[in-house]
Formats: structure tokens, sequence, C-alpha cells
């Protein structure tokens, strides 16, 4: 029940709610209400008095109830940011991680020399790898492809929204829909846990899209396909970039030299972990 309608009071019960998610749990109460209320998390701190109508006690009551659970923030509020990027994003789409801008810098910095670079964002989800890009690099002919017809709309829709829309999206099976397209960098961040995994079953993984998270074969089978045809479409010279489970970094290096890329090494990410695997085709 909450009895204190302020918004002091009614954070103080969210609070109260969610307190055994551990850390964040404050930040999420104001972020939920903040959204809300459309307001700037600040006005929460500054009007922490005002007391909130009885729809908006309603609806919050049922977010927090539902963020409880374990939900994502991000699906209930609908967005997230990324690399600077506010997002739309949906159950539909994974939630865009900060871990995956170490791709965008890995592809960013591959790009930095070339004039009108090409870039192929596969498995885009939200868009997240190639609006950054494109947020970047005004000139990039930036082509983004996604095989859930739900997610690319996201995608399409994030684009139109941040006003960068000279981004090709195309929906299929990784490079199916490409034809005879050629690119200078090739960036996947493709569903890389295996099945088995116990890390699954818990936590917000549980209400993401499968299709963006599984892959058989102690989560290669999708790494594997890509690197064995995006070589394909990389120009001479070109960078594929994959980002990967920690654990996998041999596997995928392996995998790299197998399919003639060069000079294959492996990034890590803010954590400290080994992350986005690159190499390139001869010259
Ligand atoms: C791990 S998510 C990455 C989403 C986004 N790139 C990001 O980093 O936030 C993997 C994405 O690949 C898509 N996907 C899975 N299999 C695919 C396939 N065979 N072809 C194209 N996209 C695929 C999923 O639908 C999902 O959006």
């Amino acid at each position: 029940m909450i009895q204190d309608e302020t918004i002091a009071g009614v954070l103080a019960w969210a609070h109260s709610q969610l307190a055994h998610l551990g850390e964040g749990s404050r930040l999420d109460a104001h972020v939920l209400l903040a959204k809300l209320l459309a307001v700037q998390r600040s006005y929460l701190l500054t009007w922490p008095e005002r007391r909130l109508p009885p729809s908006v006690l309603m609806r919050y009551r049922a977010q927090v109830d539902r963020r409880a659970s374990g939900y994502p923030v991000a699906y209930l509020t609908g967005v997230r940011e990324f690399w600077s990027l506010e997002l739309k994003v949906t159950p539909d789409t994974l939630i865009p991680r900060p871990e995956t801008e170490r791709l965008v810098e890995v592809a960013l910095a591959s790009l930095a020399r070339r004039k009108c670079p090409a870039a192929l964002d596969l498995g885009t989800g939200s868009g997240a790898i190639a609006l950054a890009i494109a947020n970047e690099r005004q000139d990039a002919i930036v082509t983004a492809v996604e095989a859930c017809p739900k997610a690319l709309a996201i995608a399409r829709g994030n684009a139109r929204r941040l006003g960068l829309q000279r981004i090709h999206f195309l929906l299929g099976d990784w490079i199916e829909p490409i034809g005879d397209r050629r690119y200078h960098f090739i960036a996947a961040n493709p569903p890389y846990i295996d099945p088995s995994e116990p890390e699954i079953c818990c936590g917000e993984l549980r209400f993401e899209p499968p299709t963006a998270l599984l892959a058989p074969k102690q989560g290669l089978a999708e790494i594997c396909r890509i690197a064995h045809t995006a070589t394909a479409i990389l120009h001479r010279g070109g960078s594929l970039g994959i980002e990967h489970g920690y654990q996998q970094g041999a596997a995928v290096r392996a995998l790299f030299q197998g399919v003639g890329l060069r000079r294959v090494r492996t990034e890590i990410d803010l954590q400290g972990h080994p992350r986005v695997t690159v190499g390139s085709l001869p010259g």
C-alpha cells in the first residue's frame, strides 16, 4: 500500500518494493517515475512534496510490481540509451548493452582513415550499432540486416526519430539479403549464449527474445555462420568484428584465422573481459 502519495513518499515505497534487486533499485524507482511523469529525474528531487494523482499512482504501482519480478526497466520505459542515443526498445529487441559500445569503437577506429566507408551491422535489433556508426560518420553508407521483422521496424523507427535516414534496412538471414554490395567493416553482435547455460533462466535475460540470445554449439553456431560467409562481402583490406562471450575469444580467433582473416585480435570491454574479435582480409 502506498500511504504517502507525495513524490518522496511514493519513491520510498517503490524502493522498499525493489530493494531485493540490489544496488540499482533506487535508480530504477526514480527512472520509472520520471518517465511516467515525463520529467527529468532532477524534478523528483526538486519537488518531493508534490502529490501524485491517482491515475499516476495506479500506473506506477503496476510498473513497480512488474519490476519487482525482474522485468527490465528498459522494457517498462520503452527506451535505452546507447552511444548517447535514446533508442526505443520493445520485448522484440535485445536491450543494447554498454559492452557493445566496444564494437562500435572498433568499427569507427577501423574506418577512421576511409572516406565514405561502407559499414554493415548484422542482426541490428534496435539498430544500436548501425545508428551509432551513422551518427559518428555522416559520410558512411550504413546497412543494417535483421531477421525479425518487428525488431527491424523498431530499428527503422529509431533511425527516423534520430534523423539518421541514410541507413539501408534489410530483412533477412545474415548476409543473404546483401546481394553484390561490399563493405569496409562488418559488425555483428549475434546470439552467442549456449541454450544450456543456467544464466538464461535468471535475471533480465528471461524477458529478452531467445532468438537474440541463444545459439547452439557452445553459443558459437551463429558466429561460425557469419565468419564463414561474411568474408565474401568484405572489400580487400576490410574487417569483420564480432562481439562474443568472454570465454569465446580463443574459439573465435581460431575461426577467423581459419576463414582467411589476418591481424586477428580480441579487444576487451570496460569490465576487462575479452569481448570483440576483429580480423581483416588481406589488402
Ligand atoms: C544479440 S542481438 C543484437 C542486437 C543489436 N545488434 C545490439 O547489439 O543491441 C542479436 C540480433 O540478431 C538477430 N538475429 C538472430 N539471428 C539472425 C539471423 N539469422 N539473421 C539476421 N539477424 C538475426 C536477432 O533477432 C537479434 O536482433
